[in-house]
C-alpha cells in the first residue's frame, strides 16, 4: 500500500522505515531541511538501535522516500500518518497541537481524491473531533476520514515494539474506512495474533494516555516506597521483587531510582491534567500531580545527597555524572532527570563533569555550561564524588579499580539501583543509593 508519513522524528522515521520493512512504498514529509536532508541520505539523526540499517535499506531501494513537499505527499497516497511533535506548552501543563494542526492545515487543501489520515502523535482527548470538524472545513470535494492509531513505542526498542506491538488500536469514527484499512496496513501483526482493538476515536486517544499515566504512576509509586525506605533503612528492591511475583502488580517498571524522563510520560502526565480540567473532571487525576511530585522529588533529593557526601556543601567540590540520556540505548535527553541533576548541582557551587555514551551532543547543545568528557574515567579525574544517572550497561560494568586511580575521593552514588554494591565497597568505596 502506499502512504505518507507526516512528520520524521523519533516516531515518524521509525514508523515510517517499519511500513516500508512491512513492504508498503512510503513518502516521509519532514519539513526541517537538516533533518530531510540527513533520513534521505539514509541517515538518522538520532540514537536508535537498529533504526540506521533498516532505514538506510529503504531508502536505497527506493521504498521509502523523503520529502517536504505537502504537494507531493497529497499526490503521492491517499492514506496518510501524523507523527508530528506534541510538546508541552512553554510555562503551561497542556500540550501543544501547533504542528498536528498546521499538518492538517497544509494537507488537506490540497487533497484531490478521497484520504484517511491516522492519527499516531499522543494528543488530549477530543483532539480527532475537532480535527475532524477543521478537515471538513479545508476540504474541497473530498471526503477526509480522521482516526486515531496511537503507537506504544519505547525509544530504545522504538523498531522492535513497531514491528511487534503488543496491540493495535484503531480509534475510529463510524461509517469510515480506516479499521479496513488498518486491516490491511498491519496485516503482518494480524498474522502473529497481535490484539487488534477498535474503538472511537476519543477511546483511542485515552487508551495512549491512560497507558503512559499508568506506567508513570507505577514509577513514581516505587519512588514513594523507596523514600519510605529511606526513612525506614529498608531495601526497596527486595520490595520490587517480592510485590512483582503477584502477577497482577508485575515487576516490570519498578525499578526505583532518579524517576522519569524523556519526551513522552511527563509531558504526558502533564497534559492528561490539564484535559482533564477542561473537560471538568480534574478532580479524577489529582493523583498525577503527587505522582509529578514524587518523580521531581527524586531529582532533589539526588542533588541532596551528593551536598550530604560532599560534606553539606558543593561549592568548589567535584562532581562526576555518568549517564545524561533521560533513559539507555537512548540519546534523548529532553527532560533528563540526569541532566536536571547535573545542572542542579553546578548552581550550587560543584563543577560537573558530564560522559555519556550517545547523548553527548543533545547534551552540550541543552546545557551547554556543563564540562563534557571523553569517557567515565575522564569524567571521574579529581571527583570528590561520582553519580551513575542513566544505566547504560558500560556504567553498570564499570569497575571500581578503574576509576580508583583518578578520582579524589571514593565516593559513588548509585542514582539508578544499577551497581553492585558490593564491588565497590570491595575496593573502598563508600556506595550511597
Ligand atoms: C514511554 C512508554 O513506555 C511508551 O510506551 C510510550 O509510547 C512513550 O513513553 P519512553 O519514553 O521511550 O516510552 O521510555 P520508557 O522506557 O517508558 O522510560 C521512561 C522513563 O521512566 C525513563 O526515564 C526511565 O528511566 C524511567 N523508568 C522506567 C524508571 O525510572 N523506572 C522503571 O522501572 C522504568
Amino acid at each position: 500500500m502506499r502512504m505518507v508519513v507526516l512528520g520524521l522524528g523519533y516516531l515518524g522515521a521509525t514508523h515510517a522505515a517499519c511500513m516500508a520493512e512491512l513492504g508498503h512504498e512510503v513518502l516521509g514529509i519532514e519539513v526541517v531541511p537538516k533533518k530531510r536532508q540527513q533520513l534521505a541520505a539514509g541517515e538518522v539523526p538520532f540514537y536508535e538501535p537498529g533504526l540506521p540499517d533498516l532505514l538506510k535499506r529503504h531508502i536505497d531501494t527506493g521504498a521509502l522516500r523523503v520529502s517536504d513537499s505537502y504537494a507531493e505527499a497529497a499526490e503521492f497516497a491517499d492514506v496518510f500518518f501524523i507523527a508530528v511533535g506534541t510538546p508541552q506548552k512553554k510555562g503551561e501543563y497542556s500540550a501543544d497541537l501547533s504542528f498536528v494542526d498546521s499538518a492538517i492545515d497544509e494537507l488537506v487543501p490540497l487533497l484531490e481524491r478521497d484520504a484517511l489520515i491516522l492519527g499516531k502523535s499522543t494528543v488530549p482527548v477530543g483532539t480527532a473531533n475537532r480535527l475532524a470538524e477543521r478537515a471538513d472545513e479545508l476540504a474541497k470535494d473530498v471526503n477526509v476520514e480522521i482516526a486515531w492509531n496511537p503507537e506504544f513505542l519505547r525509544e530504545g526498542f522504538a523498531v522492535l515494539d513497531t514491528l511487534h506491538p503488543d496491540r493495535v488500536v484503531v480509534g475510529a469514527f463510524p461509517g469510515g474506512t480506516a479499521e479496513e484499512t488498518c486491516r490491511e496496513i498491519y496485516s503482518s501483526m494480524l498474522e502473529e495474533n497481535t490484539p487488534f482493538l477498535v474503538t472511537d476515536p476519543s477511546t483511542a486517544e485515552l487508551v495512549k494516555t491512560s497507558a503512559n499515566a499508568f506506567l508513570a504512576t507505577k514509577i513514581s509509586f516505587i519512588n514513594a516506597i523507596a523514600e519510605v525506605c529511606d526513612a525506614a533503612g529498608a531495601d526497596v528492591t527486595a520490595i520490587a521483587d517480592a510485590i512483582g511475583y503477584d502477577a497482577r502488580i508485575g515487576r516490570k517498571f519498578l525499578n526505583a531510582g532518579l524517576g522519569f524522563g524523556g519526551g513522552c510520560l511527563p509531558k504526558d502526565i502533564r497534559a492528561f491534567m490539564a484535559r482533564a480540567g477542561e473537560l471538568g473532571a480534574a478532580e479524577a487525576l489529582t493523583f498525577l500531580r503527587e505522582v509529578d511530585n514524587v518523580n521531581m522529588r527524586r531529582r532533589t533529593r539526588m542533588v541532596e545527597v551528593t551536598r550530604e557526601v560532599c560534606g553539606g556543601s558543593l561549592l568548589g567540590k567535584r562532581v562526576a555524572v555518568l549517564g545524561a540520556a533521560f533513559k539507555p540505548e537512548s540519546d534523548d535527553v529532553r527532560d533528563s532527570p540526569a541532566l536536571n541533576v547535573a545542572g542542579q548541582i553546578q548552581l550550587q557551587g560543584a563543577s560537573v563533569s558530564v560522559y555519556d555514551p550517545k547523548a553527548m551532543d543533545n547534551s552540550r547543545k541543552l546545557f551547554p555550561t556543563l564540562d563534557y568528557a571523553a569517557d567515565a574515567i575522564d569524567a571521574s579525574e579529581g571527583a570528590d564524588v561520582t553519580l551513575v544517572l542513566t544505566e547504560w550497561k558500560e556504567f553498570v560494568t564499570l569497575k571500581p579499580q578503574v576509576l580508583n586511580p583518578v578520582v579524589r575521593e571514593r565516593n559513588i552514588i548509585d542514582g539508578r539501583l544499577c551497581l553492585n554494591r558490593q564491588s565497590w565497597e570491595a575496593e573502598g568505596w563508600s556506595y550511597y543509593s
